[in-house]
């Protein structure tokens, strides 16, 4: 008996291997019953090519349409037919004429071969009758028109009223969706993939009674979840003058809150669009809302909502649509604690509230949300408050330090009459930090006009410039980016603790006070930044920086990643207590740029009558390491570089107490006379001619020759820009005189030719000529600097001949320039231009 039993088991095991063995032998007998009403479709997906067919009998075709009452085996002509062909089964429902068969809705016929197939029952009913589709769990949930579900498994729900089709949706399996009530006919399609298992419809249909809208959706949320829903046939058009409502079932303990994610609203003629909510123990049911209102939060347990359109301008009648979002949430324990947040003294500020990561970041649909609400039911995940009032807000967030503030205060000055004298405080309001939500950015936007400047002071605190030899460590540091409309000078990245005191730039300043790490809710923390607007300056940027004797301070140019822009300077004034001496020193040799038009130059040069000036052009080494005794400038200016090459500069200073090296200072004294001599009669002459020339023609506007043609509005201010003073080159004077007029018209280049000598920082010496620059001068009177390494004659050489030619550091006497003649020597060519003046 076993043995027999056994045997026959092997005998079906083998039958059922040969039959894998041999699939092209594998036949369909498919045959459908009369009253099935059921028609089955094979066919080939269009497009694949048709290298599989079907066999029926001996007769080979590429489709089959078997139709109910009909008895049909046929073949494939290929083993994998699932790669060729898709399979129709439709099935017809006729609850008009006929008894309606409701109940749960069979995937029939069995035995169909394995191909991607659409199950689609088209249900025909009276427009007086309700029908509702019930789902079994894990229940649906609706996707966007285009995505896909994980396991290819979809439904779609049409609606059908008279002769138009509405599309309900379309739902993958898994979600809250557990019931769809509709009026009229419905077609259900069911698409299952060739591989898919799934053996029941998932669904079943019974009859209601009329629900007198296009349709209800019912959502059971049962946990912590959230549901996004879209309005029929988004992201066209839903019915004009249709009502339809969603339903959400939602235990009591737990809230609920909505957000309208995108919508549209059509051209209604009569009617107004709208959403009616009715939420159990609310005392004004129904709560209408436009669509463009914050949707109510924190609802406690179950409700529904109504979309109602409007009648349509026929002519234009625009999209009804939208896509939407509910969040059930347990009730937070904070949730009643509200939080005073007092704007009402701060002038032009917002303050936002919003989730880490945000804007960038939108947090996935599934997570638990952080609410921020305004009052206890208008609830948003980004909450934005303004100056000039005074809220109560509370969160319904789990997590509180999830959630960041991003504040944004404008202060602009049109007018220097106006705030030249105002000193503004750039330092969080209380407000702000007593919140129990980490501040994540304070963003200051000073907005002025071309000739209004920014200047900024830490007294007590000073900053610091995060270089990557001292990174920032504090809890809090500045990012400071000056903009025109057309470009951004990334000034740097500045933390408190430091020595630089003020800092002036130019343009609109952005600055950005972020917080790292929690230490920033701290009240206590102290800031110290100020502010205040005045009047244009020479530089991009100008630092003053008085370090603590003891440190070691570092500082780099701005635009660090990217280089300095073309054609701008920048200065430091670095201030040295009485009995020290500096040390400055440069972290490279060179400069590690080639010039494509103009010359870049650093001059360092303390702040002391008859101090001499130390200029390198781009092209030369840097200085070395060198001792200053007293206040001293250091001044960048750029040219236009060649492709890829940018200049970014790092310099150091460290203090010493002053101790006077009586050897050096001898040997200097012996050795620079005569060359001293020189200079002074190179610079005397030089003075001379400057004073008789046209100021107004602006001799020591040479900057603006850094301004080459085309170059115009780099920095999109068509204005003095380049009146860095810059020791430049000009190669055309009438390139220049043209530029001269046309890039200020008449002030400007009368301030820039005056400023060098009675600006603001008038009690400076002026500088001496560019002119009178000489290796050897400024050897003689620098007394430490280190000997001259050995390629210096070869730049002694070089640098008369440069100023021969009148072009090194001459700032553009244009006359000069045109003469142009490199064989005349220096003084010769002075005695000339004193002739031709
Ligand atoms: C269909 O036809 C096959 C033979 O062609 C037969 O064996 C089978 O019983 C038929 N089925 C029905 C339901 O008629
Ligand atoms: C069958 O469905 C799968 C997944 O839905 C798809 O990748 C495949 O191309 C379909 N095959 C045919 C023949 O349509
Ligand atoms: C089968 O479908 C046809 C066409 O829709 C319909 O006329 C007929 O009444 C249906 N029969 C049943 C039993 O539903
Ligand atoms: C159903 O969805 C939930 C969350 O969306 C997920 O955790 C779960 O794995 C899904 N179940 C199935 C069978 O896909
Ligand atoms: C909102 O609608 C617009 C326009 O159809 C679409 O581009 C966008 O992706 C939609 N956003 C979401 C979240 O669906
Ligand atoms: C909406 O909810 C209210 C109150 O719970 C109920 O009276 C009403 O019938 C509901 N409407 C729909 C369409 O579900
Ligand atoms: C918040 O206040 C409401 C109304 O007063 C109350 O029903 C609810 O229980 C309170 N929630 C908590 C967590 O205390
Ligand atoms: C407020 O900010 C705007 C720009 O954000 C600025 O134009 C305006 O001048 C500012 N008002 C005051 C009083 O600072
Ligand atoms: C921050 O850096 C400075 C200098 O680099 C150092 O003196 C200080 O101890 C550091 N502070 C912290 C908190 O690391
Ligand atoms: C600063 O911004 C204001 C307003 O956007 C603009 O009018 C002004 O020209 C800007 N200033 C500069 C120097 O770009
Ligand atoms: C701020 O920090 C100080 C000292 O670190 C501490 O005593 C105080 O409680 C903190 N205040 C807040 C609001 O955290
Ligand atoms: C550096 O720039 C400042 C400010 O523009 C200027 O006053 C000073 O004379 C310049 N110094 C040198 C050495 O160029």
């Amino acid at each position: 008996m076993a043995a027999g039993r056994a045997l026959a088991a092997l005998l079906a095991a083998l039958l059922a291997a040969s039959a894998q063995l041999v699939p092209r032998e594998a036949s369909f007998t498919i045959s459908l019953h009369k009253v099935d009403n059921t028609t089955v479709t094979i066919k080939l997906r269009p497009g694949v090519s048709p290298s599989c067919r079907i066999r029926i009998k001996n007769v080979i075709r590429s489709d089959l349409k078997i139709k109910s009452g009909e008895n049909v085996t046929f073949t494939f002509t290929c083993s994998t037919p699932e790669k060729y062909f898709i399979m129709e089964i439709q099935k017809n429902i006729d609850c008009v004429s006929g008894p309606c068969p409701f109940g749960d809705v069979h995937l029939y016929p069995l035995g169909l071969p394995r191909l991607n197939r659409t199950y689609i029952w088209d249900v025909k009913a009276s427009t007086k009758a309700g029908l509702e589709l019930k789902f079994s769990t894990p229940w649906l949930r609706q996707i966007e028109p285009g995505e896909t579900c994980p396991d290819s498994i979809s439904y779609n729900i049409n609606s059908c009223i008279d002769k138009a089709t509405v599309n309900i949706g379309t739902f993958c399996r898994n979600g809250s969706v557990s019931r769809v009530k509709l009026l009229g006919g419905v077609v259900m399609s069911l698409h299952l993939p060739w591989h898919s298992l799934l053996t029941t419809s998932g669904f079943n249909i019974a009859n209601r009674a009329s629900i007198k809208r296009l349709c209800i959706i019912e959502s059971t949320l049962k946990g912590e979840s959230s549901i996004t829903l879209m309005s029929p046939n988004y992201p066209l058009g839903f019915p004009e003058d249709e009502l339809m409502t969603w339903q959400f079932v939602i235990p009591s303990n737990m809230r609920a809150s909505v957000f309208f994610h995108n919508y549209s609203l059509s051209n209604c003629e009569r009617k107004e669009e709208r959403v009616e909510y009715y939420i159990p123990g609310s005392p004004s049911n129904p709560e209408v809302f436009k669509l463009s209102d914050s949707q109510p939060a924190n609802i406690a347990g179950s409700f529904n909502m109504s979309l109602q359109g409007c009648d349509q301008d026929a002519q234009n009648p625009g999209i009804l649509r939208l896509l939407f979002q509910v969040v059930v949430q347990l009730p937070q324990v904070d949730e009643n604690v509200t939080h005073l947040v007092d704007l009402s003294k701060e002038k032009n500020m917002t303050v936002t509230i919003h989730l880490e990561g945000w804007p960038s970041q939108i947090p996935l649909v599934s997570e638990p949300v952080c609410l921020i609400c305004k009052d206890p039911r208008t609830c948003d995940r980004v909450l934005t408050l303004v100056s000039g009032a005074v809220y109560r807000i509370s969160f319904l967030c789990k997590d509180l330090s999830r959630l960041r503030i991003t504040a944004e205060k404008g202060i602009g000055c049109m007018d220097i009459r106006w705030c030249q004298r105002k000193v503004y405080s750039l330092s969080v309001p209380k407000a702000i930090t007593r919140l129990p939500i980490q501040l994540h950015k304070f963003i200051w936007k000073l907005l002025a006009t071309d000739l209004i400047n920014v200047e900024i002071t830490s007294p007590t605190l000073k900053l610091r410039q995060h270089v990557p030899e001292q990174k920032c460590n504090t809890s809090y540091s500045y990012s400071i980016v000056s903009a025109t409309p057309e470009t951004e000078l990334n000034v740097g990245v500045f933390c408190p603790g430091g020595s630089i005191e003020k800092i002036q730039m130019r343009n609109n300043i952005t600055i950005s006070l972020k917080t790292f790490g929690k230490g920033f809710i701290n009240e206590s923390i102290p800031q110290d930044l100020k502010m205040s607007f005045v009047p244009h300056i020479k530089d991009e940027c100008t630092f003053t920086v008085s370090p603590n004797p003891k440190a070691k301070v570092y500082l780099q140019t701005p635009n660090w990643h990217y280089g300095l822009p073309p054609y701008i300077s920048i200065s430091w004034f670095i201030i040295v207590p009485s009995k020290q001496t500096a040390r400055l020193g440069f972290s490279k040799d060179r400069m590690g740029i080639a010039c494509e038009t103009g010359r870049a130059y650093i001059n360092i040069k303390e702040e002391t009558p008859g101090a001499e000036e130390t200029v390198r052009r781009e092209d030369e080494l840097l200085p070395q390491p060198r001792n200053m005794h007293h206040n001293f400038w250091v001044n960048i200016s750029n040219c236009k570089p060649v492709d890829k090459t940018q200049l970014t500069l790092q310099f150091w200073v460290t203090f010493a107490d002053k101790q006077i090296d009586l050897g050096i200072i001898l040997a200097v004294v012996a050795g620079a006379g005569v060359l001293t001599a020189i200079g002074l009669t190179v610079c005397c002459v030089r003075k001379k001619k400057k004073k008789t020339q046209n100021p107004m023609v602006g001799v020591y506007n040479a900057n603006v020759n850094t301004q080459m043609p085309g170059k115009k509005g780099l920095f999109g201010k068509g204005r003095q820009n380049n009146e860095s003073h810059v020791y430049a080159v000009i190669d055309d004077a009438v390139v220049y005189g043209h530029l001269l007029k046309e890039s200020n018209g008449s002030v400007a280049p009368e301030v820039d030719v005056y400023r060098p000598f009675d600006g603001p920082i008038g009690s400076l010496p002026p500088s001496p000529p560019p002119f009178s620059f000489r290796k050897d001068i400024k050897r003689s009177s620098n007394t430490e600097e280190e000997p001259p390494p050995l390629t210096d004659t070869d730049q002694d050489t070089y640098t008369f001949a440069h100023q021969k030619s009148g072009q090194s550091k001459d700032s553009g006497d244009a006359n000069e320039k045109d003469k142009g003649d490199t064989n005349v020597p220096l003084l010769e060519n002075k005695e000339q231009d004193g002739l031709v003046e």
